[in-house]
């Protein structure tokens, strides 16, 4: 494992994101030799903490990963903290300062990584002074790692960008979706381009629909304040499930680099179609959790959480259908559903196959349609693939059944496998954007929600609702059905109610 040298200026150090998510990243990077000795971190936010308080928090992040505690302590080490308003100058000198000094310290050879994990209305004021206070070293690279939301409208999101690239270029700019850290969205990629029986049948001769569930069974928990202004559409479809579409829709890229997968990538996400506010509210619903008591759990209504207003409007699960108006899926709906408090926390991708377009097994009625065969990726918590195929059912006469070749990957497997932060911090050391999002998806990424964001808006009175612990209001269930379609994955509770 190659060692990574560098200088790591965390904005928003003393947060939660860092303390679960980077620090333990860090570390697993660090056990695993990527980052030695020439490394050192700057956390800095508004609390004053010294550097042994630091070091402190560091050491109990990754406390899960049960580390010796020389080794804690020697990892803690390069840990420095510096208190900071972000919107005064001075703070930035002594930025600087550190910064020149730990360079030294360590042999840091002017390798710079500023990671924004905070909220973004100040990443415009923060870049800006990075360069005015000429803390970007032109001795070695300088990259930006930002945290979404990356705006909240595709205006918005724009002006951000071009407050980034005043002091970036697209190129220094990593942008975080963990989704493209996760190693069963990597293995979209394989599974298509690496068998050619999928490659082959990938298109709409051949599959009927798509569906991308990323279903979560908590609510908001502490995060009330931010989801209220966000909510699903904001929270999961722009970045997420959008990402997952665009890995699913692209056409083949000539090899397996970065430039030509973003480029790939870019087009699929602009030829999905942009609706009117009229579509939009025709192929998209909405819905917000109310109290239900579920696996013996109390669990109250979203407009009860906390930091959300009582009569609060914003949706916690979004369903829809999106469509790509190219050749290869003309006339292939992708179905995409999320949500909070839904039944179990569970993200899959069925892919479902026409069905043969003659059953010659059913002599009365030949077109009573087989069962289709359905290519299942599963993204978490159970990490895999199956292929759901017909064969004969044992024993005399001739009955078809579905039949599932299933592959799963063990616990020890998904256990010992790098987290999606680590991955992709470790390809932003190494200078590698290709699971980061570029300014083109981003932007279109945006103009694809923002209609519906503006068609929900202009709609009145109360949103649909759905109970706490089912998959969704009723709604989404329509949604698909008007399609003669149907969600391949139903957590039995949900069908039952709905059926
Ligand atoms: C984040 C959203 O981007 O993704 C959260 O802001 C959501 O609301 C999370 O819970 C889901 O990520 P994961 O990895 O738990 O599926």
């Amino acid at each position: 494992n190659e060692e990574q040298i560098a200088l790591f200026t965390i904005f928003g150090g003393t947060g939660d994101l860092a303390r679960r998510k980077l620090y333990p990243s860090l570390f697993r990077l660090y056990r695993k030799g990527f980052l030695k000795n020439k490394f050192a971190v700057i956390g800095t936010a508004r609390r004053e903490w010294t550097d042994d308080y630091y070091r402190e928090v560091i050491t109990t992040s990754i406390d899960a990963l049960s580390p010796t505690e020389e080794e804690a302590l020697a990892f803690s080490s390069h840990f420095y903290y510096q208190a900071h308003n972000v919107m005064d100058s001075a703070h930035y000198h002594s930025l600087k300062e550190l910064a020149d000094e730990l360079d030294e310290k360590y042999q840091l050879e002017g390798n710079r990584l500023f990671y924004l994990a905070m909220a973004p209305n100040f990443f415009g004021t923060i870049v800006d002074h990075l360069k005015s206070e000429q803390i970007i070293d032109t001795r070695g690279y300088s990259r930006l790692i930002i945290e979404k939301p990356f705006g909240s409208s595709f205006e918005s999101a724009q002006q951000l960008n071009e407050q980034i690239r005043a002091v970036f270029n697209e190129e220094q700019i990593f942008r975080i979706d963990h989704y493209l850290g996760k190693e069963m969205i990597q293995n979209i990629s394989a599974v298509r381009f690496g068998n050619y029986i999928f490659e082959s049948l990938w298109n709409n001769h051949y599959i009927d629909n798509i569906q991308v569930t990323l279903a979560e069974d908590l609510g908001v928990e502490d995060r009330g304040g931010y989801y209220d202004k966000s909510g699903a559409l904001k929270d999961m479809i722009q970045n997420h499930i959008l990402q997952v579409v665009a890995l699913l829709a692209m056409e083949v890229p000539n090899t397996f680099s970065e430039k030509t997968i973003r480029e790939e990538k870019i087009k699929a996400l602009k030829a999905v179609r942009i609706y009117s506010e009229e579509e939009a509210l025709e192929n998209f619903v909405r819905g917000q959790y109310v109290s239900n008591t579920f696996n013996g759990k109390d669990i109250i209504s979203y407009r009860e959480e906390t930091n959300v207003a009582p009569d609060s409007r914003t949706e916690t699960f979004v369903a829809g259908k999106l469509v790509i108006d190219n050749f290869r899926w003309k006339g292939v709906p992708f179905y995409i559903r999320t949500g909070k408090q839904l039944t179990t926390k569970a993200a899959r991708i069925n892919v479902v196959f026409k069905p043969s377009p003659v059953n010659i097994f059913n002599p009365e009625d030949v077109c009573k349609t087989l069962p289709q065969n359905i290519l299942t990726i599963y993204i978490q918590p159970t990490e895999g693939f199956s292929l759901t195929l017909n064969g004969k059912e044992v024993g005399p006469g001739f009955h078809l059944d579905p039949v599932k070749l299933d592959y799963r990957n063990t616990a020890e497997i998904i256990e010992n496998s790098p987290e999606a932060y680590e991955k992709l911090v470790l390809d932003a050391l190494k200078g590698d954007a290709t699971n980061f999002t570029h300014w083109d998806e981003v932007s279109q990424s945006w103009r694809i929600v923002d209609v519906i964001r503006q068609a929900w808006d202009k709609e009145e009175g109360d949103i649909p609702t759905y109970k706490a612990g089912t998959m969704g209001p009723a709604e989404a269930f329509d949604l698909i059905k008007r399609e003669n379609d149907d969600w391949v994955w139903k957590p039995d509770e949900w069908y039952r109610e709905r059926d």
